[in-house]
């Protein structure tokens, strides 16, 4: 009889992927992918608890499930990710949802075949949670969802501390992949037919650090000199690792997108220091500069928040003049979120939400107008796109061009993981529309 399986996922492309490895052990156990959670013998939750909205989402969710596992009682009920690996989270999720047959951790996702196994034999619900990182498993092939992109982690964890940041907490410390792995899985994707690979990693700058691996630019060298026709990026930079070798390999190589995710967080040094990022505002527009020097053209985009606590109308104003300064491309903006265990989370000088809130709409105003302004400027150009997906209520297709930039068009036929040349004849806010030219 089929089984089947219904993963969701909550926060970052790490979380996306991992869903992936999700997937590929839920395959192995001969489930297959449903489109409704309804219909699933087992669904799965793979959290995040970066900010509390995410994790409301996701308790919100599990707590649905209530009455669909009180009718089909078989059903298994699996919750794993960030949000279970915060110290004593796992007994607040056993005790507030008591249907939940499955709590694993962040560490244990490399066991979910044997802890799956375990319920079907057992009562009672499994949680297990390790609080040690463990060796890197390798071997594991991800049932992928992103053609035509593929994920590949280069390092787990984080080394940073940053204080307004949960990550170390619940993904442990750094670790590398090795960087012969990591090239003969990029390799194999690429003969399989993917078109864009993306490095993940927490601080990929810091990569294989105090091993005797590569470095991550020859680590990137490297994936780029494999032989075929495909893009490549990587997230997430740190901007004290930042460096000149990097941004040389970024400019030699076509392969390698110009187009660089370098958080900022804020444009303030006071807030910078108390969010512990070990650089100053100059010092990250140093790092803009030797981008610009060698890749004139190159997009950036970052990440910004509002409201870290003690932060003046002066210190959020520098946020705005650094952005106006930098032109991102485009920038996640997000409120500062306080999260337990973590150093800001204790801090005194919490700021009223009221605030928070105006300030947001003041920095996605500008951010939104810059990216408009950038947008039209691309209007009656021809830029190749990557295809990666069909829009239905669009009727569309939709691709990106090596800057990041989402366009529409029309197409006859399925184009999804081919280069395109298109033509573009409207702005539309963010995205871009326009037509296939043939050359
Ligand atoms: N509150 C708000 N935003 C946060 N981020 C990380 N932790 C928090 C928090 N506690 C943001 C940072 C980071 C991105 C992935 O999430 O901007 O770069
Ligand atoms: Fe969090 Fe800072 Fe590490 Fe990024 S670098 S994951 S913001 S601690």
């Amino acid at each position: 009889m089929d089984k089947f399986y219904y993963i969701t996922t909550y926060g970052c492309q790490m979380n996306v992927h991992e869903s992936e490895k999700i997937a590929g052990i839920l395959a192995g156990l001969g489930y297959r992918a449903c489109e409704k959670i309804e219909d699933a013998d087992i669904a799965v939750f793979n959290t995040c608890c970066i900010r509390e909205n995410a994790e409301n989402h996701a308790y919100g969710n599990i707590g649905m499930l209530k009455k669909l596992k009180a009718k089909k009682k078989d059903m298994i009920i699996a919750v794993g990710g960030c949000l279970t690996q915060q110290i004593g989270k796992a007994d607040i999720l056993h005790k507030k949802f008591p249907y939940v047959d499955i709590i694993f951790g962040t560490h244990n996702l490399n066991s979910l075949e044997e802890l799956i196994l375990k319920k079907q034999k057992s009562k009672k619900a499994v949680i297990e949670i390790e609080e040690s990182e463990g060796e890197i498993c390798e071997g594991d092939a991800p049932l992928r969802t992103s053609y035509p992109n593929a994920w590949i982690n280069i390092t787990y964890g984080c080394n940073n501390f940053c204080s307004y940041c949960i990550v170390p907490y619940v993904r442990g410390r750094e670790r590398s992949r090795r960087s012969e792995n990591i090239i003969a899985e990029a390799k194999a994707l690429i003969a399989e037919g993917y078109k864009e690979i993306t490095l993940l990693g927490q601080n990929v700058n810091s990569y294989a650090n105090n091993t005797d691996d590569i470095t991550f630019p020859e680590l990137l060298q490297r994936v780029a000199d494999i032989d075929g026709k495909f893009r490549l990026r990587f997230m997430t930079s740190h901007p004290k690792d930042f460096s000149e070798d990097l941004v040389k390999v970024i400019a030699a190589n076509n392969k390698i997108c110009n187009d660089v995710h370098l958080p900022v967080q804020s444009g303030s040094n006071a807030i910078l220091k108390a969010m512990n990022r070990r650089y100053t505002r100059e010092d990250y527009l140093k790092k803009i500069e030797l981008l610009k020097k060698y890749i004139p053209d190159c997009a950036v985009t970052t990440d910004l928040i509002v409201g870290f606590p003690g932060e003046t109308e002066e210190d959020f104003e520098d946020t705005l003049s650094l952005v106006r300064e930098v032109g991102f491309s485009s920038a996640f903006t997000f409120v500062y979120s306080p999260r337990e265990g973590t150093v800001a989370a204790k801090m005194d000088n919490q700021i009223p939400e009221d605030v928070s809130k105006s300030r947001i709409m003041r920095l996605v105003e500008l951010v939104n107008s810059n990216t408009r302004e950038q947008s039209s400027k691309y209007v009656g150009r021809t830029v190749e796109v990557l295809c990666e997906d069909y829009d239905d209520k669009k009727n569309l297709y939709l691709g990106r061009d090596e800057y990041g930039r989402m366009a529409y068009f029309a197409s006859p036929s399925n184009v999804i993981g081919e280069f395109l040349n298109i033509k573009i004849q409207s702005a539309n806010g963010i995205s871009l529309v326009g037509n296939i030219v043939k050359d």
